[in-house]
């Protein structure tokens, strides 16, 4: 018997189309046939280099986009084109963290009507949503005495509980939080860390945990897919993909991580990555890395590699005609 739990979202085979912003340029495909799933309760990192296609994923998912072709299925539903009515009840579910908390809260609104907002469009009453402000304001941390502040009495740390605490407010099981800590000093990226990974044991949440490093994610996710130029090109578990990770893509991410062992981190291999991603309104032809792959070989200027099992883990896919062995 197959005891698996239905995932609690599903992404299969979705792709996203952009008219491009230049007049007669080509469309930019910025995601390209991706398909993944995220568990209720278990944290997705996706990882890849600016212009790879997170936010567009991640926006997806919550349906600020709609997919051009392929299905998003969330709690067995397909909301790939949902109009903005049946969307409603789902924006209780699925939220979004961005990454600059200044630029993504009204400055002109205080901490109260920011975090009340969202319950005020599900139909609360001013009383219930200010109330259950005040208790999002201590539950992230911050002093609920505080709420009739404005954003920019916040420090950044601050202003990304304010941000966490407005996508808590209508109760998600999904939050993606797309760079969530990219913007905040290093010392404090780490207790947002921590806070996230509290309120997902407190409120059984499900995280797409969006980074463009492999670092930030690491100590957070369950599971970990890498991004190039719109599409996954490994996907596994957290230890399988950090430990043996397949794709030399991967493995050049990787080895900018530092390591906390000195003599380790001494010896560490590092793979420069020769140039910038291609643009994704004109991806090279076979495996879109084989310009800057330091593996490339005739093949893979030709073919383009399929996502398949690699390794001994059914779990871990790798899109690559050479992968590393594990
Ligand atoms: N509305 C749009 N119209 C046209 N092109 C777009 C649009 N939104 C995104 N793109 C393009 O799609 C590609 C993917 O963008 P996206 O923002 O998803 O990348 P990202 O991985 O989140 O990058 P970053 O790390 O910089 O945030 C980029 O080439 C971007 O220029
Ligand atoms: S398919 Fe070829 S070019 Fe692409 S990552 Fe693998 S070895 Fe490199
Ligand atoms: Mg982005």
């Amino acid at each position: 018997m197959n005891n698996t739990p239905e995932p609690l979202l599903t992404v299969r085979n979705v792709t996203m189309t952009f008219p491009s912003r230049r007049r007669r340029a080509a469309p930019v495909r910025a995601v390209d046939d991706i398909s993944f799933e995220v568990a209720a309760g278990e944290t997705l990192g996706l990882v890849g280099e600016s212009g790879c296609g997170k936010s567009t994923t991640g926006r997806m998912i919550v349906r600020l986009l709609e997919p051009t072709t392929g299905a998003i299925t969330y709690g067995g539903r397909d909301i790939s084109h949902l109009g903005q009515r049946e969307l409603r009840p789902l924006r209780r579910d699925l939220q979004m963290v961005f990454q600059d908390p200044h630029s993504s809260l009204n400055p002109r609104q205080t901490v109260a009507r920011i975090i009340s907002d969202p319950l005020l469009v599900q139909g609360s009453s001013a009383a219930e949503a200010r109330k259950r402000a005040t208790e999002l304001m201590e539950l992230v941390g911050l002093i609920p005495e505080h709420i009739d502040r404005y954003p920019h009495e916040f420090s950044g740390g601050q202003a990304q509980r304010i941000g966490i605490a407005r996508a808590l407010a209508t109760g998600p099981r999904l939050v993606v939080a797309d760079e969530p800590v990219s913007a905040l000093d290093v010392s404090v990226q780490a207790q947002i860390v921590n806070l996230m990974q509290r309120l997902q044991r407190e409120l059984s949440l499900a995280y797409l945990f969006i980074a463009h490093d492999l670092s930030v994610v690491k100590r957070a996710c369950d599971r970990v897919a890498v991004m190039y130029l719109g599409r996954i090109v490994e996907i596994g578990r957290k230890e399988q993909v950090y430990a043996a990770p397949a794709h030399p893509y991967t493995r050049a991410l990787l080895s900018a991580v530092p390591l906390p062992d000195p003599a380790a981190e001494r010896t560490r291999e590092r793979i420069t990555l020769l140039g910038d991603p291609p643009s994704p309104a004109a991806p090279p032809p076979g495996c879109a890395f084989h310009p800057r792959c330091p593996k490339a070989q005739q093949i893979c200027r030709t073919e383009a590699p399929l996502l398949r099992v690699t390794g001994p883990w059914e779990e871990r896919q790798v899109a690559c005609h050479f992968p590393e062995a594990a």
